[in-house]
């Protein structure tokens, strides 16, 4: 009788969506049709995640190393994120999501900032469950980002006292609690600088699973074993 000290469902999960590549390859398709089959798994993951109430859910859908593939691709990726937003967003809001973004947005084209900051304006009232998407999101860059934050403010005669709690502050989104647990499908074992200081004791889930094959049940299997594990932040258990 383990129930009841299995832990509480997680308050933020994050899910390093990978394998669209490979997907459509073992379909000898291009590589495109899987990040298209990878938009209809976001749907799915979104609603299974609000079904199990879960507060905060981020998805890794464009790292800041992603510029380093073929032009047609990166092109494609973009106006898959634009066709999403537009389309999706009043559905989201009908559904009591609110849509955020972490990254850096000045390497985008400006008709898909604007429609990025329509989808966080036309959800900002939402409050059942955050979607945060990583789109030109990188850890390393997240963390410069938040020093030279710092650092202007410093210079501007602010007297900043330095310690976890600030850094925090100049992180993206310094409200969204630390995922409590990372998937990552497609069975790489790695970061690929997702959410570099909010992961230092995140519980990782990985799976064989390509994403567009990822399915609600599948998300419920790692949500499963998240609920089985002892996090222990370097103490003992008493
Ligand atoms: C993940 O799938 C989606 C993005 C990184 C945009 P991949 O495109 O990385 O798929 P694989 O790893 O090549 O199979
Ligand atoms: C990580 O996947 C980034 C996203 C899922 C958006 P990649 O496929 O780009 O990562 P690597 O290159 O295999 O580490
Ligand atoms: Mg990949």
């Amino acid at each position: 009788l383990k129930n009841y000290d299995e832990r509480p469902i997680p308050s933020h999960v994050a899910i390093i969506m990978d394998g669209n590549g490979r997907w459509a390859k073992k379909r000898h398709l291009p590589r495109l049709m899987g990040h298209k089959a990878g938009v209809n798994a976001v749907e799915n993951i979104v609603r299974a995640a609000k079904e199990t109430k879960i507060p905060f859910l981020s998805l890794y859908a464009f790292s800041s190393e992603n510029w380093n593939r073929p032009k047609e691709e990166v092109s494609g990726l973009i106006s898959l994120f634009r066709l999403y937003f537009r389309n999706k967003a009043r559905e989201l809001k009908e559904n009591d999501v609110r849509i955020r973004f972490a990254g850096r947005r000045d390497l985008f084209p400006q008709d898909l900032v604007d429609i990025m900051k329509d989808a966080e304006e036309s959800t900002g009232d939402c409050r059942t469950m955050q979607l945060i998407l990583c789109l030109n999101y990188g850890g390393r860059q997240e963390i410069v980002d938040a020093i030279k934050g710092i650092t202007r403010e410093s210079l501007s005669g602010k007297d900043l006292e330095i310690n976890e709690n600030t850094v925090r502050q100049f992180l993206y989104l310094p409200d969204v609690p630390d995922p409590d647990l990372i998937i990552r499908t497609s069975g790489e074992l790695r970061l690929s600088n997702f959410w570099l200081w909010q992961a230092s004791y995140s519980e990782f889930y990985f799976t064989d699973v390509l994403w567009p094959d990822f399915t609600g049940e599948e998300f419920q299997k790692a949500i499963q074993s998240y609920t089985k594990r002892d996090r222990r932040y370097g103490s003992v258990k008493t």
